[in-house]
């Protein structure tokens, strides 16, 4: 989707991350290595087993391996391994969050019709009400602009307030973004419409400057269509009309929760892959956490983790082989013998990665073959 220049061969930090998460990145490595041979992946530790080796959670030796990679693929923090992520997102600065929509015949969605679902989350990943910026309500009296508030701060009150931020820049850079899926998306045959979902109405300092700008940079492209829903009104047309949305722009807090509606409108967690872009780096994550749930029971869903190995290889370059990964998971689905239990299926997650395996070795036999014939 978005590439940059990247060092050959390309090094990938791997950081497996909390609970199931392990489960899910390592055959992924696995599965990506078979496709790109060349490509160096780097294991780092992270939250308990770095703390058992290194004495924390977050050593100096992580962080040298994701600086030193081209970019990272993660698995998810169930807590311990929190400090890397915050590192990925704010030290890193990977400004936007894409988390692309889609369903693929087999997956097990609630809807209808889920063939009308085919949009990308396009979400701010630095700002808005994350990273905590919490207080005491006390100390709210004190801002000058509280005397302009709709309602005073609660005086005498025993309470807390977080407080959202939005600048300029940020929100511009989400909008560019956006408008870059969108054209890309465009020449694939899609509408090119970009969607905002915020509360402007109520939030007009913020909300409202998010929209304003993502409204702006969309006007700069008349190729582009624009159009904008309160976040509410939003959430009910992912479910009620979801062929209207294309490329739909929201705020940090906002597309957290949503892109989880929007996950379990195609059939759940497992399915669902995200990236996180940055000017200098980006990682490759699930929308998914590190489902506590299922950790040592061999049954978590890998396919939200492939596909988000897959834009990875589209970032770095390797656009045809995360096509085919992508396609040997359609056809996995598609046949619908192997599927992980939140699918409706009884397979492990071992049996449905062999699935996709299965479904690739003709290809992996091909570069073989031809690399055989260079020589
Ligand atoms: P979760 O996404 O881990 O799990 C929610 C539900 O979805 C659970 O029932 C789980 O079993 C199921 N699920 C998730 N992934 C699945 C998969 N691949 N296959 C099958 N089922 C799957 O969310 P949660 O339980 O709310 O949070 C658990 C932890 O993960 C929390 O500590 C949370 O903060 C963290 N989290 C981290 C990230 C991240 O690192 N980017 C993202 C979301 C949540
Ligand atoms: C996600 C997660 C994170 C987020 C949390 C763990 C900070 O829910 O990646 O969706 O809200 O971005
Ligand atoms: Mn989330």
């Amino acid at each position: 989707m978005i590439r940059r220049r990247v060092q050959f061969p390309p090094t990938v930090c791997v950081i497996a991350g909390d609970d199931a998460a392990p489960e899910v990145v390592r055959p992924t490595v696995e599965i990506l290595h078979s496709l790109v041979p060349t490509i160096r992946f780097i294991e780092a530790l992270s939250g308990r087993e770095a703390q058992e080796r290194y004495g924390e959670v977050f050593p100096g030796e992580t962080r040298d391996a994701i600086d030193s990679a081209d970019c990272t693929l993660f698995g998810a923090s169930g807590g311990p391994s929190r400090p890397v992520l915050w590192y990925l997102r704010w030290g890193k600065e990977t400004a936007v969050n894409i988390r692309p929509v889609y369903w693929h015949p087999g997956y097990r969605s609630p809807m209808l019709h889920p063939e009308r679902i085919d949009y990308v989350i396009v979400r701010d990943n630095l700002e808005g009400m994350y990273p905590p910026r919490e207080g005491d309500i006390a100390e709210l009296a004190a801002l000058p602009s509280s005397s302009t508030w709709w309602q005073a701060p609660p005086l005498g009150k025993e309470g807390a307030y977080a407080v959202r931020v939005c600048t300029d820049e940020q929100v511009h850079r989400v909008a560019v973004a956006a408008c870059e899926v969108a054209l890309q998306r465009q020449a694939q045959g899609y509408p090119g419409r970009v969607t905002v979902g915020a509360k402007y109405s109520i939030q007009p300092r913020t909300d409202g400057r998010f929209r304003t700008i993502v409204r702006e940079t969309v006007h700069e492209h008349p190729g582009l269509s624009y159009q904008e829903f309160l976040i509410d009104d939003l959430a009910r047309r992912m479910i009620a009309a979801p062929e209207t949305l294309d490329v739909v722009v929201l705020t940090n807090e906002h597309g957290d929760i949503l892109a989880d509606a929007a996950s379990g409108s195609i059939g759940g967690l497992g399915l669902s892959p995200s990236a996180c872009y940055g000017e200098q780096y980006a990682y490759f994550e699930p929308v998914h956490g590190s489902a506590p749930d299922l950790a040592g029971k061999g049954i978590i869903n890998p396919t939200a983790m492939l596909l988000s190995g897959a834009m990875m290889l589209d970032y770095l370059g390797y656009t045809e082989q995360g096509r085919r990964l992508e396609n040997a998971i359609e056809q996995t689905y598609r046949e619908g013998t192997v599927l992980t239990l939140d699918q409706g299926g009884s397979a492990g997650t071992t049996e449905f990665v062999e699935g996709v395996r299965w479904h690739l070795t003709p290809s992996i036999q091909k570069i073989e073959a031809s690399v055989v014939e260079e020589r």
